[in-house]
């Protein structure tokens, strides 16, 4: 099986969590927008009874574009589950986020979710976490100092993403920083509070103790693993 043709079995399968009346965060991603794609079939074809609540702009128009109603989460008191991508996730669920440069809403979303479904392929498997660059959302203002005292925290190369000749701008109007730690961070607790104390900073893409189970797409076909002590259970 093809990586594209696994992404979207484990999207499809990752929608069978969603059940009528729930309040769904809409992650970002190419494997996700698989999640949403479906959702959107079951809400036109099914009658699903759910609202969403979009983690990025680009999201909003997949949802819009198949038919999921939105809400905005500041209309309503949390939400039941959010299906999100991942850049990578190591044995104990901590995830890398933020490849897409949507990290912030992700996270604001995922911290509002009662639970978390992160629906990856098996390349995103890693022993420790770090060879993706762990993406940073830095405020425009002072970006370059900034992006020195994260060089100076994390010992590593900070590099500001770049959309062609310009800075990247994410949905919020921010930069992004991608830290090149290599696959070093064996404490993504304590680099997650190390890197929030720098004022600059926005939000990091470590997601520590928020994924429940992953959905994980490889090339035997799909599987789910849960988070023991997590708030999903098989
Ligand atoms: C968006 O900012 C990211 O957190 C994505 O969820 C992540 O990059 C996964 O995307 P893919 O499914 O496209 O790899």
């Amino acid at each position: 099986m093809d990586i594209g043709e696994a992404k979207r079995l484990a999207g499809i399968e990752a929608a069978k969590f969603i059940n009528n009346g729930m309040k769904v965060g809409l992650g970002t991603g190419s494997t996700v927008k698989h999640t949403v794609i479906e959702l959107g079939r079951r809400v036109n074809e099914d009658g699903l009874e759910i609202v969403g609540v979009p983690t990025s702009i680009a999201t909003e128009k997949i949802a819009n574009d198949v038919g999921i109603p939105l809400v905005q989460l500041s209309e309503i008191d949390g939400l039941d589950i959010v299906i999100d991508g991942a850049d990578e996730y190591d044995s104990n669920f901590q995830l890398i986020k933020g490849g897409g440069a949507a990290l912030l809403r992700e996270k604001i979303v995922a911290q509002a979710s009662d639970s978390m479904v992160v629906v990856a392929d098996d390349r995103k498997r890693v022993t420790t976490l770090g060879a993706f660059p762990l993406p940073i959302e830095v405020t425009p203002f002072a970006h370059l100092a900034t992006v020195r005292a994260l060089s100076n925290v994390l010992d590593c190369s900070v590099i500001i993403r770049m959309d062609g000749d310009s800075p990247l701008i994410t949905d919020n109007g921010n930069l992004i920083a991608d830290a090149h730690t290599g696959p070093t961070i064996s404490d993504p607790i304590e680099m997650e509070h190390e890197i929030l104390k720098i004022a600059g900073v926005v939000q990091v893409g470590l997601f520590n103790d928020m994924c429940d189970a992953v959905v994980l797409a490889g090339a035997n076909g799909v599987s789910t693993l849960y988070r023991s002590n997590g708030r999903l259970s098989s």
